[in-house]
């Protein structure tokens, strides 16, 4: 399936990676890769579980058979429907955690290589266009201050009805930052001939069109 089109957007947390991807596989009629859902499921299960977040081993295991499940944007563990509990800050938190565990990482790996289905897919993470799509069609890499995105962050937790304070968030994001950059399995970073969108002052349907202008062109 190498030949099927892949966008990759990957950046810094509350970015716009997953609004902006939904958005643009909407206007091509292509699937979607929240590859950051899969983390965040590993995270849930292992919280509820009381597994510890430094067993690797025992995170990769349950990596490995998480009975994930995506029916039209809902979100599925087993036959719970986990969408809303996946967002907390808690769960995102753990969920940055264990991706830098190499063995998880490489547990969900090929679960997200076959997200790659005709006509073409949108995927969006840390790692897409570094890691698992390397030869995508188009790469973006998606940014915005951290003013801007604390406050993305805080609007999106309010409304959704989740607690929220202006200073953890922005204590939280600092330290996401900072993990997903530094770590030594597939650290945040652009990709090699990546585009560079700083979403700071721009609407997510003002990304939506650069990112279709460059796919045009791509
Ligand atoms: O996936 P990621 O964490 O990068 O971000 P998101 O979950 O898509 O959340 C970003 C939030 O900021 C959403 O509520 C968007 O409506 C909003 N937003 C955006 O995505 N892009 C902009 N340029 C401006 C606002
Ligand atoms: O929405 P937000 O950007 O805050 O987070 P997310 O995309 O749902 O990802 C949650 C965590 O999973 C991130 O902080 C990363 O540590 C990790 N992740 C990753 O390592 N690689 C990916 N491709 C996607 C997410």
């Amino acid at each position: 399936n190498s030949h099927i089109p892949v966008i990759t957007i990957d950046g810094p947390t509350a970015s716009g990676k997953g609004t902006v991807a939904h958005k643009v596989a909407e206007r091509l009629g292509f699937h979607v890769l929240d590859s950051g859902a899969l983390y965040r499921l590993t995270a849930l299960a292992a919280l509820r579980r009381g597994t510890e977040l430094s067993d690797e081993h025992a995170l990769a295991k349950i990596a490995e058979r998480l009975p994930a499940k995506f029916v039209g944007g809902e979100i599925f563990l087993g036959t719970e429907n986990v969408g809303h509990a996946l967002r907390a800050e808690e769960v995102g938190n753990a969920a940055s955690k264990i991706a830098a565990l190499p063995a998880v990482r490489q547990a969900l790996y090929g679960l997200q290589l076959a997200f790659r289905e005709a006509p073409g897919l949108v995927a969006d993470g840390r790692d897409m266009g570094t890691v698992i799509f390397p030869g995508a069609k188009l790469k973006i890499f998606l940014t915005a201050s951290v003013a801007a995105r604390a406050e993305r962050r805080y609007k999106q937790l309010i409304g959704k009805g989740f607690p929220a304070n202006m200073e953890g968030l922005l204590a939280d994001l600092h330290s996401r930052d900072e993990r997903d950059m530094n770590r030594a399995v597939a650290p945040l970073k652009p990709a090699e001939g990546a585009h560079i969108l700083d979403t700071s002052d721009m609407t997510a349907d003002q990304a939506v069109e650069a990112v279709l202008e460059w796919y045009r062109h791509a």
